[in-house]
């Protein structure tokens, strides 16, 4: 048990404010929230913050394109996220949003005291601007040919095909994915943070065990690497900050979204007697301030930040905390196979306490990527939380209310078996304070086989009905209840709303301490069923939500082609190049003997001849084909029929019957002309 009240504050990463929270978000959101309530349940002081990250080019398109202002679409964003957070039971003392007074407040102290400091330069450099639209385009936002292996439509700063990395300045051809026109190059000024005058003090706070040892790797190679003056300013048009006295100036999003970590304490602290944001975010602080993030941004939350801070004269995170990223049955999660699962979805089938319980039971400290596999999803929920743990409830309940008067009994049976109960306070506590949940699971899960085996070994179904026993049995079921009572405690970080109810059944609140007491003639209320089994139709649905969340912009006619034939699963540029297409002549066409869907053709290749069997002859006489250009897979491997060799094939679209139609060129196209 703690004996000194710990001062912390811990944070979320601010999600974006153009699109859903989905089940990746929660990952971090739960991991975060489990700490917290651990930490609230032990008695110590611990605030927690997050907010919407409202700023920057994306947030400001989706709006336009939305026809609304930015300010508009992220009220609205904001409010979305925070309520399906509350409804996964995730409940920050602040949920905030970037775009505010305090921020904007907070950016300009921080700016101009790192500029006061001296580590603010300016250097014009020139960048990729889209001249129909007027705007610099940020990386993500140029597309063209790859300049390394010459695959089309790639992205500004990698290719998809060869995995190159390059300057969107290197791309070929390349065109502005918001307006499609040419970007051309053009000067700007922009404003430096000199961030390599960090890298002492950087290394420093990395050795004091800030970061799991994984991530400290991964910045020494960095370092290696050598660190850069990092751009943070952004031309206008762009949602966000303008920079004081450089109009027509923004700061970079990344700037002003850390800096809202502080802004949403900020505004805690304006609603609530007696926090004072200083005591949290000065030099000298005793508190303690936590990040929980993903491995993704472990750049901006382990140099940037820690370097802006440090400039600016605030305290330095005591630990950035980074975890991994969730798959869905064992992959990326993908829009087209219904694995990208947005919060609210999953809300409106499944319990939010199954998927609470599973992350944690996966959750460690390690950086390592968490899949949720949906088999394994149901059958642990099932088998931990409703098998082993209501369970024990469940078969000890009625007796006691039934016969006993809803009272549990004076005396306690089996005290080695409470006193194991009681000593796995410690390790279950330093699993959850170090955030090895799955190891405090596993514990609560061993402890909670342990219960159950006392109960079937003493089977009070059947000593209940013998005169003689009924106080052993009361004795027995009220110790089953105790049991149960400590494994709520320990599972209550988690579990919250299981936890309330279970509460209101005991008749008892429930804190850390409460693991150290039993329940003697003591009260309790009538049981209800705590918690139903995964229904994996429920899951199956839920999946099927999320594919049809994908196309809310096209209503599709259920006898259209797509409809009836969905586009194929995506294949790499390499695998389409597998695929030799030519322009030919249909030199000859006729029937086939004996063949009633068949054409013989003789297709010109521009100097070499080839014999195709084509499947055609419902839709088409031979004497019009005859003298068309069309397109045909000119290097399939030749197959022997019962009329002869066909020696490639020719494309048509089409259901079949008279519905056949063969492929056209445009005039101009040649026999041998690769299609490509
Ligand atoms: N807005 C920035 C964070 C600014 S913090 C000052 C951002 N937003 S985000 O919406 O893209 O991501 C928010 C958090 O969710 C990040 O920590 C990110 O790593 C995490 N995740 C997003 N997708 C995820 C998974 N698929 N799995 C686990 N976490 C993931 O980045
Ligand atoms: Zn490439």
């Amino acid at each position: 048990m703690p004996e000194q009240i710990r001062k912390i504050l811990v944070t979320s990463a601010l999600p974006y404010a153009n699109g859903s929270i989905h089940l990746g978000h929660l990952l971090e959101h739960i991991q975060t929230d489990v700490w917290t309530r651990f930490q609230r349940m032990r008695g110590h002081s611990c605030y927690s913050v997050c907010a919407d990250d409202a700023h920057g080019t994306p947030v400001m398109l989706r709006a336009q394109q939305l026809g609304i202002t930015p300010e508009e679409m992220v009220a609205q964003t904001r409010d979305e996220h925070h309520q399906d957070l509350i409804d996964f039971g995730i409940n920050y003392d602040n949920y905030h949003v970037t775009h505010s007074d305090e921020n904007k407040e907070l950016c300009e102290l921080v700016y101009n005291r790192l500029d006061d400091a001296g580590y603010i330069s300016k250097r014009v450099i020139s960048q990729l601007y889209d001249p129909e639209k007027e705007m610099f385009l940020p990386d993500r936002f140029v597309q063209g040919t790859c300049p390394k292996c010459g695959a089309e439509d790639q992205n500004g700063d990698s290719c998809d095909v060869c995995s190159a990395t390059y300057d969107p300045t290197e791309l070929k051809n390349p065109r502005s994915v918001v307006s499609g026109a040419e970007p051309v190059l053009r000067d700007s000024e922009h404003y430096f943070f000199d961030l390599p005058q960090f890298q002492d003090m950087l290394q420093d706070w990395l050795q004091s065990g800030a970061v799991q040892p994984e991530i400290a790797n991964k910045l020494k190679e960095w370092f290696e690497e050598g660190m850069q003056q990092w751009d943070i300013s952004r031309d206008a048009p762009y949602f966000g900050f303008e920079i004081p006295n450089a109009p027509g100036k923004f700061f970079y999003v990344w700037v002003d979204a850390p800096v809202g970590y502080m802004a949403s304490f900020k505004n805690l602290c304006d609603k609530t007697d007696g926090l004072n944001f200083d005591e949290y975010w000065n030099k000298d602080s005793e508190a303690e301030l936590y990040h929980f993030i993903g491995k993704d941004i472990t750049y901006f939350h382990c140099l940037f930040w820690p370097a802006m801070l440090e400039g600016a004269g605030f305290r330095k995170p005591s630990a950035v905390n980074v975890h991994g990223f969730v798959t869905v049955n064992g992959a990326k999660m993908s829009k087209s196979k219904g694995t990208f699962i947005k919060g609210r979805t999953y809300l409106d089938h499944l319990n939010p306490e199954y998927l609470r319980y599973y992350f944690a039971s996966k959750l460690s400290d390690a950086v390592s990527d968490i899949d949720l596999n949906f088999e394994d999803f149901a059958q642990k929920v099932n088998s931990d939380l409703v098998g082993k743990v209501v369970n024990i409830a469940s078969r000890c309940a009625s007796f006691i209310t039934k016969r006993f008067d809803g009272k549990l009994s004076s005396n306690v049976l089996e005290p080695e078996l409470v006193a194991e109960f009681h000593q796995a306070e410690a390790s279950i506590a330093q699993a959850f304070e170090k955030r090895q949940y799955n190891k405090a699971i596993r514990e609560i899960m061993a402890l909670a086989d342990k219960a159950n085996q006392f109960i079937d070994t003493n089977a009070p179904w059947v000593t209940i009905k013998d005169e003689t026993k009924q106080k052993f049995t009361h004795d027995v079921c009220s110790l089953g209840i105790n049991l149960f009572r400590i494994l709520v405690v320990y599972l209550k970080p988690v579990v919250p709303i299981l936890a309330s109810q279970s509460e209101a059944f005991l008749n008892d609140e429930l804190s850390w301490k409460s693991s150290q007491s039993v329940l003697t003639d003591h009260p309790i209320n009538k049981f209800k069923a705590l918690m139903q089994r995964v229904d994996m139709d429920k899951v199956n649905a839920m999946i099927d939500d999320s594919k049809e969340n994908l196309e809310p912009t096209v209503q599709q006619d259920p006898d259209s082609p797509l409809a009836k034939d969905p586009i194929a699963e995506t294949i790499s540029f390499d695998d389409f190049a597998k695929i030799d297409l030519r322009i030919a002549r249909i030199v000859k066409a006729e029937h086939v003997e004996k063949a009633d869907k068949l054409l013989r053709l003789e297709l010109d290749l521009g100097g070499e001849t080839r014999q195709v069997f084509a499947g055609i002859k419902s839709a088409y006489k031979p004497e019009d084909l005859e003298g068309k250009l069309t397109v045909m897979v000119a290097n399939l491997a030749p197959r022997k029929m019962r009329f002869g060799m066909s020696e490639g094939m020719v494309l048509a679209a089409g259901p079949g019957g008279e519905e056949i139609w063969i492929l056209n060129p445009d005039d101009g196209a040649q026999p041998g002309m690769k299609v490509k």
